[in-house]
Order: C-alpha cells, then sequence, then structure tokens
C-alpha cells in the first residue's frame, strides 16, 4: 500500500555508495525535507497515524529534530531532543548504541515532562535499530510511556523493527 508521502520519498531518495565509509549505502533524506509538499505530507502521515497516542514527541538527532518539531507544532505536543552524548548540560540519561557503523551513545535529559507522558518517538531512518532501541530505553528510564514509533524509511533487510519492543512501529517506506 502506498500514500503521498510514500509516494515523495520513493521520487526524491538520494543514495551514496561507500558513505560514510566503504560498504555502507547511506540513504539521504534531505532531499524530500527540501521539497515542501513532500515534507508536509510526512509531517500529516505521521500525525494521523499516531493521532491521540502521544502527548510529546521526542526527535532523535540530528533529523529526528526536523520531524519534531513539524508533528510536536501540529499535534500540539512537546518536543523532546535526543541528542547524541555530551551535548546537553546538567542530569542527563546515558545509552550506549551500536550503529551500523560504530557505536555511539545517546542522552536525554531527566525531568522535562510529568510522569508517565506518553511519547511518540521520531527519527528519518529505521536501520539496525540500535539508535531508536537506545532511545526507547531513555524514554521508559525517564519514567514515560513510549506509545509509538514513527520513521519515513525502514531498510527492512537490517531487522531492526526487531529490536525494538511492542509499541506500534510506522515506516512511511520499508524497503
Ligand atoms: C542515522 C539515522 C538514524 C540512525 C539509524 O543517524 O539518522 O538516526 O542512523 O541507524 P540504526 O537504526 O542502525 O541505529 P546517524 O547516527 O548517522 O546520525 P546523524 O543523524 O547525526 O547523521
Amino acid at each position: 500500500m502506498t500514500s503521498p508521502a510514500a509516494d515523495y520519498v520513493h521520487s526524491l531518495l538520494a543514495s551514496y555508495p561507500d558513505f560514510p565509509q566503504a560498504g555502507i549505502l547511506f540513504r539521504d533524506l534531505n532531499p524530500v525535507f527540501a521539497h515542501a509538499k513532500a515534507f508536509r505530507s510526512i509531517v500529516d502521515e505521521l500525525v494521523g497515524t499516531h493521532v491521540g497516542q502521544f502527548d510529546a514527541v521526542a526527535g532523535i538527532e540530528a533529523r529526528g529534530f526536523l520531524l519534531a518539531a513539524a508533528v510536536g507544532y501540529a499535534a500540539d505536543a512537546a518536543v523532546l531532543a535526543v541528542r547524541k552524548g555530551g551535548k546537553l548540560p546538567g542530569p542527563v540519561l546515558t545509552e550506549e548504541y551500536d550503529l551500523e557503523y560504530g557505536s555511539a551513545r545517546l542522552e536525554l535529559e531527566v525531568g522535562q515532562l510529568p510522569p508517565d507522558s506518553r511519547v511518540l518517538v521520531l527519527d528519518d531512518v529505521l536501520a539496525t535499530g540500535g539508535t531508536i532501541a537506545a532511545t526507547s530505553r531513555l524514554i521508559e528510564r525517564a519514567g514515560y510511556q513510549l506509545t509509538g514509533v514513527g520513521v519515513v524509511l525502514e531498510l527492512t533487510a537490517l531487522q531492526g523493527r526487531a529490536r525494538l519492543g511492542a509499541a506500534p512501529v510506522h515506516a512511511i517506506v520499508a524497503a
């Protein structure tokens, strides 16, 4: 099944072999975000899919921030920034995770939302799932409920979805 957003992604997505290192096929969604109607259709689909199910959105650095800001505004929801390690001041929660290439850590400031807030996690790509799995752990350790995950592109061959928990995962395009 397709959607207006999925059609835009299929037509505008750019792929770069061997970036940022040999053997990696980098999927660049910036051309999709740079097309006004495409970006609007993505935001509309993410809001519509998860409507009524979240009080806050958590965007994962970096391109998840773009989605979270727009979805948060459109849905009148709070916005959390899940940042790469070392960027946030004050008390933070930290999770280590493996990337398709290398490893890293993600952090979330504590005490941003009321306990049990319902959080929708947003990112551009679901690949191995390490990034969203780490974010999910941060959301739960912070005392919130993870009620959904939204991504623009899921790379199904990497089976990242299997690493995620029970919350519904919506991918605009699964390829
Ligand atoms: C990319 C992408 C996702 C993550 C997906 O981000 O934007 O956040 O990888 O990979 P995974 O499912 O295998 O964990 P990246 O870490 O390259 O950082 P960036 O957004 O700062 O470029």
